[in-house]
């Protein structure tokens, strides 16, 4: 075999990432299941570079030189292991397979160790930026063992986007540590929609702007410190307009997020782990209320959507600017106290600066402040939260005074922000000199004897509640 990449999984990410390393001079082998998806892609993109075409896995594998290099591009979960049970038995011992899907990070542990029985070198390979990214440069955040790097790292590291000359890949860590990484990267996706779509509302709801003037507000932003490719985008759909109404087009875009489960796996491996990444989950939570529409109209209709509060409270659009900004920080944080807390736990060595690196570019979740955070995890690699490293300690209090404005003034004219006033909640928790933990832990210790430790002495203790309430030094 002459082709250097295989890549099966013919749909649009795997067709832009063949054709992106057709692009950079690599020879190419594609192949889908179904074969003319891959013949569509050689007849037309063929004159971009080295394109082979194979019409089964053995073709795939007989075109391949060694050891072999197959990039899997196919639709997470079961399709991946259909696709990598057939592979198996083809490959050598040596060879490489690469999942480039949104697959689950336990599920990228368990392929790894499987095809490790067999020779066969694994990597879980986390690629952001949608359709465009593949073709023209995605972050990548791949997980593999370092000889499993040395075969096709460099292979990704061309293809993906590149700050300076400094690719936006980099070997994350062992088997699942890249797909946990993207994972998370899609957690702090969810929480910066969310968090754009909050402040949406608040322009709409609390100040009656229309879709075109808050489109306007967002793309001065765009050039501001809340520069990134979401808040772009964002400015781009408030301003379409609808060709059948006339209206705006997010006026008649049915109201009911949608989620493939990305979302969902960050915050189950925040509870398992005792992470609180607040803000992604209740972004994830925003998302599942809104398409819970028959509970919805249930509610609006036994409660009534007016409030007798009072009219509505109006907050400067620069104290939005700030709100957001403090609370994208905040989830930033939490995210990357969850990478922490999964690398600790797998023992897969992440270096967090690493990840703002290579999120600068490429990636839906990229942004000027992603710098700033690069710079701040180099300088401080053992600050135990983002949050209190100089200069996102000094961001967060200079703005933490709009964000509670805004907070409240949303809270006050009925308009719902989950995640900026989860986000507010979490920073005035975690400022706190006392938490009402202390009654908990009393209330625990009262119905289930589960004791209590003191502020004063070591140990445990237990109040005889039942009895005369002494208290009692427990085993
Ligand atoms: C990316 C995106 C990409 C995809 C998400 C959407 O980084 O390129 O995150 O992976 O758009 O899977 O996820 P939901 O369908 O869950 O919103």
């Amino acid at each position: 075999g002459h082709a250097q990449v295989g890549v099966t999984g013919m749909a649009v990410m795997g067709r832009n990432l063949a054709r992106n390393f057709a692009r950079h001079g690599f020879r190419v082998a594609v192949h889908n299941r179904t074969t003319s998806k891959a013949e569509a892609v050689v007849r037309e993109f063929g004159h971009e570079g080295d394109l082979t075409l194979a019409r089964s896995l053995e073709e795939l594998v007989a075109a391949l030189e060694r050891p072999r290099r197959v990039i899997v591009m196919v639709a997470a979960g079961p399709g991946t292991d259909a696709v990598i049970d057939e592979l198996v038995p083809l490959l050598d011992p040596g060879d490489v397979v690469a999942d480039a899907g949104n697959a689950h990070w336990r599920d990228t542990v368990r392929r790894h160790d499987a095809l490790a029985e067999h020779g066969i070198r694994f990597a879980g390979v986390g690629v952001s930026g949608g359709e465009v990214g593949a073709l023209e440069g995605p972050s990548v955040m791949p997980g593999a063992d370092a000889d499993t790097y040395a075969e096709i790292g460099p292979f990704l590291e061309v293809v993906s986007a590149h700050v300076d000359d400094e690719p936006c890949c980099t070997l994350v860590g062992p088997d699942g540590a890249g797909h946990f990484v993207k994972m998370v990267h899609n957690g702090i996706e969810y929480a910066d929609m969310q968090l754009i779509a909050e402040g949406y509302d608040l322009m709409r709801r609390l100040l009656g702007m229309e879709p075109a003037a808050a489109a306007e507000v967002f793309r001065e932003w765009d050039g501001t410190e809340l520069e990134s490719y979401l808040v772009g985008i964002t400015a781009e759909v408030l301003a379409q307009s609808d060709a059948g109404t006339a209206g705006p087009l997010v006026d008649v875009i049915r109201d009911a997020a949608e989620q493939k489960g990305t979302g969902r796996w960050t915050v189950q491996s925040a509870l398992d782990l005792g992470v609180p990444v607040t803000g992604i989950a209740e972004a994830t939570m925003a998302r599942a209320l809104s398409g819970d529409t028959a509970r919805r109209a249930a509610v609006r209709d036994a409660l009534g959507d007016q409030d007798p509060a009072g009219p509505p409270a109006r907050v400067p659009t620069d104290d939005l600017r700030q709100a957001l900004y403090a609370a994208k920080v905040v989830s930033y944080a939490q995210g990357l106290d969850l990478v922490r807390a999964g690398s600790a736990e797998q023992c897969w060595d992440v270096e967090l600066a690493e990840l703002p690196r290579i999120w600068r570019d490429g990636c839906i979740i990229r942004a000027r402040l992603l710098a700033d955070i690069t710079e701040a995890l180099e300088r401080h690699p053992d600050a135990p939260s983002l949050l209190a490293t100089p200069t996102f300690a000094r961001a967060v209090t200079e703005r933490l005074p709009a964000l509670r404005r805004v907070v409240g003034a949303a809270v006050q004219g009925g308009v719902p922000v989950p995640v900026l006033s989860a986000v507010l909640a979490y920073l005035d928790a975690l400022r706190a000199e006392r938490l009402p933990a202390a009654l908990v832990q009393g209330l625990r210790d009262y119905f289930g004897a589960h004791t209590y430790e003191r502020v004063d002495r070591p140990g445990s203790f237990h109040t005889a509640w039942a009895a005369d309430r002494t208290e009692v030094e427990a085993g």
